[in-house]
């Protein structure tokens, strides 16, 4: 993909937080659609986000937004952005409504009520915006959350952990309203979460970011072929015996156990085919199966930056 296509692309972005390199390099690429954006605690997400909202300055490197300066062009970008933070606190005595009209005149919106109403309406809140807020479930204020982001009929919306500490069922709800909107009003968004199989249910593009660095992105269905391509389960007698032979093996990029299996990320497919055999007749184990795998968003993540893994 032409790199002017991309919504969101960052070019080497360093952010550094006294001598803790937050970002480290950053090239983050997201197109229209519904994207995801993953990595483990301290990856460097929020801190992103923060990058490309323009609340913070990057050091060094490049971040654009519609094709304008993060930084420099951070109010043109903001009248076209929806934003929701990972942690919000509501006025628990202000009903939804009102509180959503204190937002339309910070924001100097025009049309209040009929935007509030929409807003309400778009998230599955139209017979709660009478309530105090203090009310609401855990997932309608996640929802209350959105309707914020969506108030000023934004083109793209930055949802940050949009399903945590919410139910199933809440998080069903959320994500068919995700998907919901994007069908219907064409809204664009990147969703940073650490609930990777909600990913699987509405993104078609995924990021994903270790110690400041974008260690793969792309189109999902490309990821998952490219992953499975590469990617075996093993299922063999004493796999932690099997583990510590075949994680050594010259075509072996990284190996991992997990529910009793081995999982190898392959680079050398026949290297890694005479390796099997030859481990398993030397420590006397039985081979019950290996097969390729039909990549998920969660097995792409363990072959990236999932814990627990021997590296080669
Ligand atoms: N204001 C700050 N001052 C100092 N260090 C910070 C600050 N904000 C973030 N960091 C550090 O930068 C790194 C990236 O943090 P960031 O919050 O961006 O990660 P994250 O991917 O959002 O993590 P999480 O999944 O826990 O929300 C971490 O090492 C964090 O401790
Ligand atoms: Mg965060």
């Amino acid at each position: 993909m032409d790199s002017s296509s991309f919504i969101i692309n960052t070019m080497c972005v360093v952010k550094r937080f006294g001598t803790n390199f937050a970002l480290n390099g950053l090239d983050l690429k997201v197109p229209k659609g519904i994207s995801g954006f993953v990595g483990r605690n301290g990856a460097g997400k929020t801190t992103t986000i923060s990058v490309l909202l323009g609340l913070l300055k990057a050091d060094s490197g490049e971040a654009n937004f519609f094709g304008l300066d993060c930084w420099r062009d951070s109010y043109a970008i903001k009248r076209r952005l929806g934003v929701m933070h990972e942690i919000n606190a509501y006025p628990g005595s202000f009903t939804g409504s009102h509180f959503l009209e204190h937002v339309v005149r910070i924001y100097e919106l025009s049309q209040s009520q009929q935007r509030i109403k929409n807003a309400l309406k778009d998230v599955g809140l139209a017979d709660a915006g009478d309530r105090p807020v203090g009310t609401y479930s855990a997932g309608m204020l996640k929802r209350l959350g959105l309707a914020q982001a969506l108030i000023g009929e934004p083109e793209f919306v930055i949802l940050d952990e949009p399903t945590a500490n919410i139910d199933p069922l809440g998080r069903i709800t959320m994500l068919n309203n995700i998907k919901e909107l994007h069908k219907e009003k064409a809204i664009s968004f990147l969703i940073s979460t650490h609930i990777l199989s909600d990913l699987e249910k509405v993104c078609t593009w995924l990021s994903i970011v270790d110690s400041g660095k974008i260690i793969d992105q792309g189109n999902i269905k490309d990821l998952a072929e490219r992953y499975s391509a590469n990617t075996y389960k093993v299922n063999v007698s004493s796999p932690g015996l099997f583990l510590e032979k075949i994680h050594n093996s010259e075509g072996v990029e990284k190996a991992w156990i997990e529910d009793g299996n081995i999982y190898c990320k392959v680079k050398n497919v026949n290297v890694f085919y005479n390796e099997i055999p030859k481990i398993t007749t030397e420590l006397k184990l039985q081979l019950k199966g290996l097969q390729q795998m039909h990549c998920t968003i969660e097995e792409i993540y363990k072959a990236t930056a999932g814990a627990n893994i021997y590296e080669n």
